[in-house]
């Protein structure tokens, strides 16, 4: 998605968008928020969005700065969180460059989408380099294990419901045109899912030393439009990957 499309999900985001932290029921987001802060550390929070994790950034770090592609998510998170004095907004694409030096501990939930290679190795080249040396990054992306899977959960409905197994997969079948990119598409969008293991390599890649990558879960409701209510455990996921740059 570009900024125009990203500045017209700002009014109804959270009618549409996946909320990574609320749903986090071991509160690991935060409990790595609250390890790694500090009065006299800097976070980032890129690709901010309407600033849903603004505030445990602002509370446990002495500067903020958070940034976002589109205008629209990036006033509302800055009217919304006026009463943090120790944050700074950043209008920028992270696929260009960094608006701010490297800062301890940086926050990326779900930015890392694009479905071009070239686009999304310039945001991770940059994502990683918003990092100092010694600093940790907090990962959030998609997984593609959680996509596959959701799939598997979609036919088993579809033959609880009375289908035969071929029209229960057909009907469950994705558009897998670059599936093996780990591009799925998401509401119309092809969005990059990542697999653990390729996670950890593209961030070895670039320097950082990955210390721990592990599933946060969220509803049905936001994989399968289908899922009835009480659609049960194991629940799709997003992998959070928390990782050091060396030095
Ligand atoms: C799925 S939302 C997640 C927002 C937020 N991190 C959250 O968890 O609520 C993705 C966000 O990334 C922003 N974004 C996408 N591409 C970007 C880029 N190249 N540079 C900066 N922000 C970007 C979008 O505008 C959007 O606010």
């Amino acid at each position: 998605m570009d900024e125009t499309e990203w500045d017209e999900v700002a009014d109804v985001f959270d009618e549409i968008i996946l909320d990574v932290p609320r749903h986090d029921r071991g509160k690991k987001i935060l409990q790595a928020v609250k390890h790694h802060g500090g009065d006299k550390k800097t976070a980032a929070d890129l690709g901010c969005g309407i600033g849903r994790t603004i505030p445990m950034l602002a509370e446990h770090f002495g500067r903020v700065r958070a940034t976002d592609i589109s205008k629209r998510c990036l006033k509302r998170a800055e009217r919304t969180h006026a009463r943090y004095d120790n944050v700074e907004y950043f209008h920028a694409d992270i696929s260009r460059g960094l608006p701010f030096k490297p800062v301890d501990f940086v926050l990326c939930i779900n930015v890392l989408l694009a479905a071009s290679r070239a686009r999304r190795q310039s945001m991770l080249d940059n994502i990683c380099a918003a990092v100092k040396p010694g600093g940790h990054l907090l990962l959030v992306t998609p997984a593609l294990e959680s996509a596959l899977y959701a799939t598997h959960r979609l036919v088993q409905l579809h033959e609880a419901e009375g289908m035969k197994p071929a029209v229960a997969q057909r009907k469950a079948a994705r558009d897998t045109t670059r599936l093996d990119m780990g591009v799925v598409v998401v509401d119309g969008t092809p969005t990059k899912h990542f697999l653990k293991e390729e996670l950890a390599d593209v961030m070895a890649r670039r320097g950082m030393q990955v210390k721990d990558i592990r599933k946060i879960e969220y509803p049905w409701g936001y994989a399968l439009a289908e899922a009835p209510a009480e659609m049960g455990p194991p629940l799709p996921w997003n992998w959070m990957a928390v990782a050091r740059k060396a030095g």
